[in-house]
């Protein structure tokens, strides 16, 4: 069948602006593009504010993005396949919407045909492999190989197709990046768009639900995997572990209303101890069809005793470390909750970004389990922040309640999940502050921040009295009795704490928070400043000295002292 194709036709790093601009305007209220943001946000200059403009729901995007993934097919290509024969040849089972190539262990192409009813054809087409020594399991999935057996030429001399990138640069290269901007304004939305998940790989993650969600389907026709986290809530950076949610409402019934009075049927089941228990023995049974039978699927750990227990593994064609979960809606809501805030004003995302960035570089957070501040813990700390500006940039969660309306009511578990979808509903004030301010405010928040006595609380958007003596606690927004904190320890809060002093006071040196003259391309001279330099994890990297034993750390104002001395030499030795 011969069909057209509208291949979104994906290139190198040289247009990765224009897939940001792509991910924005997909994910976040559409408020410029983050290169307008960069030209009008001129350091000490005011922040402009955008006007507001429908942004989708965060339950829009999900439902438009699964069913996107389930038209969707995962195909590992030899390294040199011609990308218009590839296409040709798949589309005769359908038009195709959008293909991008990637690498991991090989080369993968995600092919999105335009109907469901072409993957069909494509499964009628597509053989189990017979191979010899071995045995397969016959399971026809979406993560297809694909083989040349015949004549046709499938490389056609050309070299391997253009791959769209799914990890970040090292973040010695992003201070280089960062350092040959000419405002921390610049430097902050230079880091996001380098960080942030790209389209493309927002579209793979739905896809490995949805490939993983035919495995599930083996027990639960009906059910839905759903991506959570930082894959879906807009604080997302390259790289990121993908976590997912086994939706099994659609069979449970919990959404159908209960008649009244008369006849009805209802099906038998088997019963449980408790939800928890039900959770382990739907995980436990999914987690061995995925090792067991999921192509792809490799290391697979069922960890159920855990708090929330689940099925950790690797993807390994996509090269994500994933988590599923079941019965994890309050997860979901607060992926939610981040994606309104994310949404609300474009400076959420960048300040959210850049904290992170600079806690992961000097080991604030870890992807270690630990006694570390996790990064939802830091997200909500910057949320509340943001509340707590004489002008608030962010409403109070309270608000965001009082604003629902009944398409928004949701109680998990006793607890009122309840807030606005609708982003046309919320009125923001007229905070104008840069993201330079913002950056240097944040550190002397927390920097000066009573811990010891203080609770932090994005639902009232004030602090509180602590209710327990764990060091740092954050109150979790749906479940008030919990600390989404509780595991960080006096020594990481200290660590923090003193992180936050240093940088507020480093932002505050003319040394340091203005670009040093012939700092640019030209000049090939890019001494880290700005956040740049707050990102550097020691002195002697900072004075461009490669040292191979790693350094000891130094007190922060030997660090300080260090990297001014440093900054000051090149300064004189330019002169
Ligand atoms: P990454 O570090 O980029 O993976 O960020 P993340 O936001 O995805 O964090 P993580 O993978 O640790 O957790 C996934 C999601 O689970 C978070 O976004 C939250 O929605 C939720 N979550 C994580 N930790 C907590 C917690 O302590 N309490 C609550 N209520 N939710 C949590
Ligand atoms: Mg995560």
């Amino acid at each position: 069948m011969a069909s057209s194709i509208a291949v979104c036709r994906l290139r190198m790093r040289g247009s990765l602006s224009r897939c940001f601009k792509k991910v924005d305007s997909c994910f976040q209220r559409k408020f410029g593009t983050s290169t307008d943001a960069t030209k009008t946000d001129a350091p000490n200059k005011k922040y402009k504010i955008e006007p507001k403009d429908g942004s989708k729901s965060f339950y829009t995007v999900q439902e438009e993005k699964i069913e996107q993934a389930e038209r969707s097919v995962l195909i590992s290509c030899p390294a040199k396949t011609n990308e218009k024969k590839f296409l040709q040849y798949l589309s005769r089972h359908g038009d195709i919407n959008k293909c991008f190539f990637y690498e991991s262990y090989g080369t993968y192409a995600v092919v999105e045909f335009a109907n469901k009813e072409s993957l069909k054809s494509l499964h009628e087409g597509t053989a189990i492999p017979s191979i010899n020594h071995e045995a397969t399991v016959p399971f026809k999935s979406r993560l297809l190989s694909l083989r040349n057996t015949g004549p046709l030429d499938l490389s056609n001399g050309q070299s391997a197709p253009q791959c769209q990138p799914q990890t970040t640069i090292p973040i010695n290269d992003l201070i280089q990046r960062m350092s040959k901007e000419d405002s921390i304004d610049k430097q902050i939305s230079s880091l996001t768009e380098t960080y942030q998940l790209t389209e493309e790989n927002v579209c793979l993650r739905f896809l490995v639900c949805s490939l993983l969600k035919d495995i599930a389907a083996a027990y639960f026709p009906e059910c839905t995997i759903r991506p959570f986290g930082s894959s879906v809530n807009g604080f997302g950076k390259l790289g990121c572990d993908l976590d997912m949610f086994l939706d099994l409402d659609s069979i449970s019934g919990r959404n159908l209303k209960k008649p009244k009075a008369g006849l009805s049927l209802e099906y038998q089941t088997k019963r449980s101890a408790s939800e928890r228990a039900a959770t382990q023995s739907i995980l436990s049974v999914i987690g061995e069809c995925v090792d067991q039978f999921g192509p792809g699927c490799v290391g697979v750990q069922k960890i159920l005793q855990a708090r929330c227990p689940l099925v950790r593994f690797a993807h390994q064609p996509s090269g994500f470390q994933c988590d599923l979960t079941a019965n994890n809606r309050v997860a979901m809501k607060s992926s939610e909750l981040l994606y309104l805030y994310g949404g609300l004003d474009q400076r959420v995302r960048y300040l959210v970004f850049s904290v992170r960035c600079w806690a992961r570089a000097h080991s604030i957070t870890s992807s270690i389990p630990g006694a570390w501040i996790t990064n939802f813990s830091l997200t909500v700390m910057v949320l509340f922040f943001l509340q707590r500006r004489t002008i608030p940039i962010l409403p109070t969660l309270d608000h965001l309640k009082e604003l629902a309306g009944p398409i928004d009511k949701s109680v998990i578990e006793g607890n009122d999940c309840t807030f606005v979808s609708d982003f046309t509903k919320i009125q923001l004030q007229d905070n104008t502050e840069t993201l330079e301010q913002l950056l240097q405010e944040f550190f002397e928040f927390y920097g000066t921040f009573a811990f010891n006595r203080m609770s932090i609380n994005i639902r009232k958007g004030r602090e509180q009295n602590k209710p327990e003596v764990s060091p740092l606690h954050i109150q979790n927004p749906f479940e008030p009795a919990l600390n989404v904190s509780k595991n960080v320890n006096g020594t990481q809060l200290e660590r923090f704490v003193a992180l936050c002093r240093e940088s507020a006071w480093m932002l505050q040196q003319r040394e340091f928070n203005l670009p040093h003259s012939g700092n640019g391309a030209s000049t090939g001279n890019n001494a880290p400043w700005g956040l740049a330099a707050l990102l550097m994890p020691s002195v002697s990297q900072a004075a461009g000295v490669k040292s191979r034993k790693k350094r000891k750390r130094e007190p922060a104002s030997e660090r300080i002292k260090g990297l001014l001395d440093s900054l000051k030499n090149r300064e004189e030795k330019k002169s």
